[in-house]
């Protein structure tokens, strides 16, 4: 494998950098293509026939004479990344009509324009430096395939905090962006920006009232400015009333009638507004047990179904409280029955390991799409954990994730194994037992991390500051909402309807099975119970022995991936930045474990049954 500059990684039969000749996906098709059969070698005849009915569906065919794809104007396109993937593979060409079960199939970056990305772990942005846009074109192009082949058709490139040079959003700014969507374009892959509800300030306007009509006049002339500039935009992003960002709300309005305004601004252009649902009190005071964080979207937003327009989106984060290592799915996922929702999910490991520690996140999306039930959305969303370094992702098994994440999107009936085996075996076409072995610990590698971080829904026992590291009571005294309420006696939240009522949001056959401890799945057993620490769990042990062994397996289960790892023959320099990463995951592991089960032995008094070291 050459250098990772080149961005093969699960692309490595492209031999060839993306030509700049190629405006469109149709003409970019072709060029994949015979870049690939070059250089394989393969010898087929294959051709491609667009059929623009199809759009973003193709269909592989075979007959005597070769093979013939036929597909919509990005459809071709798609179908050539497949077919390339099963001739890499060895596996047999995919059979009848192929298409997208989603039509929005969006990544989300936190980039600021200074450079810096929020939450990002693999460098600094790809096209933002100083202020401005700044970017090699070639890496874009790359960046394109990389999309288009995992199958994502939209990248929203700044942060939804937003941090803009306003001023220069109808000028320079709207420019440079034609120019970004223009190098992406022959990838299938249109723009999104995220904009501030506030915006309307900024250009002298006294207010940003929805209900305003020089605010809705102000925010059609901008679209138009967009659109003119990038007619094939896809819409705009908004955090808005969320985390001190402005909205609606300042104003007496909803959010109904802040989305929808901005929508009929974007409608005329065929855009749509994505409306974030991750609103919540931020100032809470910790002695307010009235109000419990994960009740809030819900709460805000049910009223309002059936009240948005039908461009808007409501993205709603994956569960209720922000991107955790175990939440159940959002209720609000599941009880929207009129209103185009989005599920967000986040590549970015921001709470889960930061891209040092092995997380392959398809298990918990298998798990997460079969709580909700794939119809209840029309879109889908990851925040983006991409930034310049070399290998695009920090830790090269953070590539698998957005990978996974494309097929997904695509298909909401992915098999995670499956999807494992494939990235791992495009990636570095060991033989099949190395595969075999790498797809396992993958597939283990956010249960280890659970285990040895938050098992049983102990959620936010991390560091404040970076959300990395053990911190059992760093949110406890805080703002955010976030508590565990450990004592002398138990932990966790009461949130059945004796509690805070959180379980009442769920359908009644979800709900009866969170309210009782005995049904509670136990991963999610402290999200929902508050409990005593001699609680007998369902395999007998008590509560406490419980969080014990979870830290210590957690720990060992590290331990036995390091050694796997060590004798895995990774080529250079994945190899070097593996080990690396591994030996700060142990310590991290180790970290966590010990001050996890200090605090609660120090709390609890009672030593670990098997007799092992508990720090006191
Ligand atoms: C998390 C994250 C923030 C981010 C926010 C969001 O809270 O820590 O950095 O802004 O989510 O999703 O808006």
């Amino acid at each position: 494998m050459s250098g990772w500059r080149d961005c093969r990684g699960w692309q490595r039969a492209l031999t060839r950098e993306p030509s700049s000749e190629c405006k469109t996906p149709e003409e970019m098709a072709l060029f994949e293509l015979q870049n690939y059969l070059a250089a394989s070698g393969c010898g087929r005849q294959v051709g491609i026939k667009t059929d623009p009915s199809m759009d973003e569906s193709f269909q592989i065919s075979e007959s005597d004479g070769g093979v013939l794809i036929r597909g919509g104007r990005r459809g071709v396109l798609y179908g050539v990344y497949a077919l390339i993937e099963a001739l890499e593979l060895g596996e047999s060409l995919p059979k009848g009509v192929r298409t997208p079960c989603y039509p929005l199939r969006m990544i989300d970056c936190w980039d600021n324009m200074d450079g810096t990305i929020e939450r990002g772990y693999a460098g600094r942005s790809i096209w933002f430096e100083d202020d401005a846009f700044c970017y090699e074109p070639d890496r874009i192009r790359r960046l394109g395939r990389m999309l288009a082949g995992a199958g994502i058709n939209v990248l929203c490139i700044n942060n939804v905090n937003v941090h803009m040079p306003a001023q220069q959003l109808p000028g320079s700014l709207l420019a440079d962006t034609a120019a970004l969507a223009d190098l992406l374009r022959p990838f299938g892959v249109r723009l999104m920006i995220s904009i501030d509800f506030s915006l309307p300030l900024q250009f002298g306007l006294e207010s940003a009232d929805p209900l305003d009509l020089r605010v809705s006049d102000f925010w059609s002339h901008l679209a138009q400015n967009v659109w003119h500039a990038i007619p094939d935009m896809a819409g705009f992003l908004v955090k808005a009333d969320s985390e001190h960002r402005p909205g609606p709300n300042a104003y007496g309005r909803t959010h109904a009638e802040g989305a929808n305004m901005l929508a009929k601004a974007l409608k005329p252009f065929g855009g749509v507004l994505v409306w974030r649902a991750f609103v919540y009190n931020c100032m809470q005071d910790w002695r307010d047990t009235d109000t419990d964080r994960p009740c809030a979207a819900y709460d805000l937003y049910q009223p309002l179904d059936g009240m948005f327009d039908d461009n808007v989106i409501l993205q709603v984060k994956y569960g209720p409280y922000d991107f955790q290592v175990r939440e159940p799915v959002s209720p609000l996922l599941v009880g929207m029955n009129n209103t185009r929702m989005g599920m967000e999910l986040q590549l970015a490991q921001e709470y889960t390991g930061q891209q040092i520690d092995i997380f392959a996140m398809p298990p918990m999306w298998r798990r997460l799409f079969d709580e909700m039930g794939k119809e209840k959305v029309s879109a889908v969303a990851a925040v983006s954990n991409l930034g310049r370094d070399d290998n695009w992702t920090g830790h090269p098994f953070a590539m698998l994730n957005l990978y996974a994440y494309g097929r997904f999107a695509w298909d909401p009936d992915t098999d995670p194994e499956t999807v494992i085996r494939r990235w791992s075996a495009l990636t570095y076409g060991f033989e099949k037992d190395l595969t075999d072995r790498l797809t396992s610990l993958l597939m283990e590698s956010g249960r280890v991390y659970e285990l040895y971080t938050a098992p049983l829904g102990l959620n936010w026992m991390i560091n404040p500051e970076n959300h990395y590291g053990a911190n059992p009571y760093g949110y406890e005294f805080m703002v955010w909402g976030t508590y565990t309420k450990a004592d002398r006696n138990g932990v966790g939240i009461d949130r059945t309807a004796k509690g805070t009522g959180y379980v009442s949001q769920y359908p009644p056959q979800i709900r009866h099975k969170y309210e009782d401890p005995q049904t509670c799945p136990d991963e999610y057993l402290l999200f929902f119970h508050r409990l005593n620490y001699d609680f007998v769990m369902k395999d007998g042990r008590t509560l406490l022995q419980r969080i014990y062994d979870d830290h210590f397996t957690g720990y060992e289960l590290a331990e036995q991936m390091a050694e796997t790892l060590d004798k895995m023959p990774f080529p250079e320099p994945d190899a070097g930045v593996i080990k690396e990463r591994m030996e700060k995951q142990l310590e991290n592991a180790r970290q966590w474990r010990d001050v996890t089960n200090t605090f609660f032995y120090r709390f609890s008094g009672a030593a670990d049954a098997k007799g092992r070291k508990i720090y006191s």
